[in-house]
């Protein structure tokens, strides 16, 4: 079984995107085999990898067309295929919407596909969409990212919320947050200061960690433009160093064992990984 989680804020640019990138990264290169599932109708997971969100075949393809899986996947890098997303996506939620017991199809869609991958990220659009919920209800498992202000932290509520009201409405559905992540940390900043208190106590409250935060850093964007991994584009930028010390802490909240060993240098780790 594959180990699956949803990376979800219903606040737009607070890094869900860049999060999933950098987690993807850091367990293929750890050598798990990873399928990221784009769900938000921006596409941007080929939007960041690829500068565009046309594909020959989507989300909608398979979920919906009933494509076959590996006609719809996209191989980005080494271990990691993506389910990509566009516009398209927004016919799922509407055909999904129709009948609540699709909510729950995603067990039986994705059932074919989870012996091929070790762990499976579901990116999210920054709302609360049918796609995202039938997502959260088939992962469980929910990863929030949140940015150094209010309204990430008001969207960061608003997910635990959701989680919560989901378990209560839904039978047999046990949607948990496992962490909430720190991104574009500035701590010189008041305002990031004053941010990282709310989430330990919205942390406290909710019974969950709050992981190694991630620095701010121009490398990601850098990156972005740049079409690349993070890992490819600087991989000696800070915010990389940050999200290896939070995927590490997530792995162990979520006991995910990695094969190859995560304390070994980066030349080490490519030459485990190239066989
Ligand atoms: N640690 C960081 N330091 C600096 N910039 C960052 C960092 N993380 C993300 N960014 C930038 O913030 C912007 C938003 O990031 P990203 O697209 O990952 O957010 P998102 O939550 O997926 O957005 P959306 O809600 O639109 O899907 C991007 O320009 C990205 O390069
Ligand atoms: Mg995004």
């Amino acid at each position: 079984m594959p180990h699956k989680l949803v990376i979800a804020n219903q606040k737009g640019g607070v890094a869900k995107t860049t999060t999933t990138l950098c987690l993807a990264r850091y367990f293929a290169e750890r050598g798990l085999r990873v399928l990221i599932i784009d769900t938000d109708p921006q596409g941007s997971v080929t939007l960041a990898l690829r500068g565009t969100n046309r594909v020959e075949h989507d989300l909608h393809d398979f979920i919906v067309r009933q494509l076959s899986f590996d006609l719809c996947k996209l191989t980005v890098a080494e271990r990691i295929d993506v389910l990509p997303s566009n516009k398209e996506t927004t016919k799922v939620d509407a055909i999904l919407g129709l009948n609540p017991s699709q909510l729950f199809s995603f067990r039986g869609t994705f059932a074919p596909v989870e012996k091929g991958y070790d762990v499976m990220l579901f990116d999210c659009a920054p709302s609360i969409s049918v796609v995202q919920t039938a997502a959260l209800i088939y992962a469980q498992r929910l990863l929030i990212p949140v940015a150094m202000d209010i309204l990430a932290i008001h969207g960061a509520l608003a997910c635990l919320e959701t989680a919560q009201n989901m378990n209560e409405f839904y039978n047999n559905t046990d949607v948990r947050a496992v962490a909430l992540l720190p991104v574009m940390v500035d701590r010189r900043l008041q305002a990031t200061k004053m941010t990282l208190e709310m989430l330990e106590k919205i942390a406290s409250k909710y019974e969950l960690e709050v992981l190694p935060a991630i620095r701010t850093d121009q490398a990601v964007q850098r990156a972005n433009r740049g079409k690349a991994f993070l890992a490819d584009h600087d991989p000696r930028s800070k915010a990389l160093e940050d999200y290896a010390a939070a995927a590490g802490r997530l792995s162990e909240i979520m006991n995910v064992n990695t094969p190859i060993s995560t304390t070994a240098p980066a030349e080490q780790i490519a030459e485990e990984a190239a066989g």
